[in-house]
């Protein structure tokens, strides 16, 4: 992209202060500045505001409950095996986020949480994956998002690490799409005089990344029919668990998510539902009183079962289903950015808007989807924060209990 066209592009958008420095970069810096003005996606900004969209008319999507997932464990286990030694199952990780709430300059994935030893958690990760090769004696693929922010760092580290015994051949790394950083007028940040401040726009944007890079077009090769999706930062995280793939694929539905049982009325977590007759996320500040207080025909409450970024896809659903458009959520954060002057500034209380995508909006646009419960302690120990709740030390504690030396 040549300069002109840059000042069409951000004219276009209001975004002609990115320019403003021009003239004193150097021939590398203007290069660096301009292919930044080329790949950003500065659509999302158009969501200058906080909040979502508007919602549709909601209904409780009852589960497929631990009872009933026990009295069929074989039979689910025997689909699912099955379906993973034919090799129709991968799996995503998403790993491009940046950790911000846990502090640490690194990706979440080289974060140590061992105690007695070193105990990364891409380690921790890589040997729930083989509790399942173990099981069905057969390797699985493992696709990795990562972000430009972190994309180096993550290869190199588990090159290093030699995978943690995975074979690098069923590993592939893809980078997902940067958003830019704005403030409260929409008007993006500068976080160098050649740099426009961006971060990672969301997880929601993994499929749409993973296949520009080819790896979806991969997997058709490979024969590879579901990808189940799983985030870094759940360290009992289940991957490709045969049971739930063999419940999921036995539904014939588009989509499994795991679901754990709320643990209070209004827990901070996402709850599934119906949304106009098809399966959705409602957050849990959305949900009305009524929607709280709501009983099912056994007297339960009907939303019940919370989301924990454990879904598997079926590939010919999102394909054909699938819009691509997602909903944006805008974000309050602290974004460091330079000011008038041209000085760095570390803001300590939130300045402006990030912008992103999230996995969650993918289950609306398909059409069913399978909510299937999983016991909270064996499986949901997420890292969010360095202390106090869904931390480093609430992850080692449910560690211990499910009997992982740490
Ligand atoms: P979170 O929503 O907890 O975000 O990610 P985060 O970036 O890891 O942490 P904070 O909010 O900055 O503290 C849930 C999962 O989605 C991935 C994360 O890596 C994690 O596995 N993710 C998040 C991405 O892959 N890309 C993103 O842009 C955001």
């Amino acid at each position: 992209m040549n300069y002109e066209e840059a000042y069409a592009r951000l004219a276009a958008y209001d975004q002609l202060h990115v320019l403003k420095y021009y003239e004193e970069l150097t021939a590398a810096q203007q290069a660096e500045l301009l292919n930044q003005i080329e790949i950003t996606d500065f659509s999302a900004l158009k969501h200058g505001k906080k909040g979502g969209g508007a919602r549709g008319e909601f209904a409780p999507l009852g589960a497929l409950e631990l009872s009933a997932i026990e009295e069929k464990k074989e039979y689910y286990t025997q689909i699912g095996v099955k379906a993973i030694q034919e090799g129709r199952v991968g799996a995503v990780l998403l790993a491009g986020g940046m950790g911000t709430r846990l502090g640490s300059d690194g990706p979440k994935g080289v974060y140590d949480i061992g105690l007695t030893r070193p105990v990364y958690i891409f380690e921790r990760l890589i040997e729930n994956m083989m509790d399942v090769v173990r099981q069905t004696g057969t390797y699985f693929h493992l696709f990795i998002m990562t972000s430009d922010k972190n994309d180096a760092v993550t290869r190199s580290f588990l090159k290093e690490k030699a995978y943690f015994g995975y074979p690098e051949e069923y590993v592939h790394f893809f980078i997902q799409k940067m958003a830019p950083a704005s403030d409260y007028d929409g008007h993006v940040y500068m976080e160098e005089k050649y740099k426009i401040s961006t971060s990672p726009n969301g997880n929601g944007g993994w499929f749409t990344s993973m296949r520009e890079a080819g790896l979806v077009a991969f997997a058709h090769e490979q024969g590879i029919e579901w990808l189940n999706i799983f985030a870094v930062d759940n360290v009992l995280q289940r991957i490709a668990d045969p049971v739930f793939v063999g419940a999921t694929l036995d539904a014939g539905v588009s989509v499994g998510a795991k679901v754990v049982r709320k643990n209070a009325p209004r827990e901070g977590v996402g709850v599934m539902c119906l949304e106009d007759g098809r399966p959705s996320i409602v957050e849990y500040y959305e949900l009305t009183d009524e929607m709280v207080e709501a009983k099912n025909e056994k007297g339960e409450p009907a939303y019940n079962f919370g989301v924990i970024l454990n879904y598997l896809f079926r590939i010919h659903a999102l394909e054909t289903l699938f819009k691509g458009e997602m909903p944006c959520h805008v974000v309050e954060k602290k974004i460091p950015y330079i000011d008038e002057n041209g000085v760095r500034m570390q803001p300590e209380r939130p300045n402006g808007y990030k912008y992103e995508e999230l996995v969650l909006d993918m289950i609306h646009q398909l059409d069913t989807c399978l909510p299937f419960e999983v016991v909270r302690e064996r499986e949901f120990a997420p890292i969010k924060n360095k202390t106090g709740v869904d931390s480093v030390e609430s992850a080692q504690a449910l560690c211990e209990k499910n009997g992982i030396v740490l």
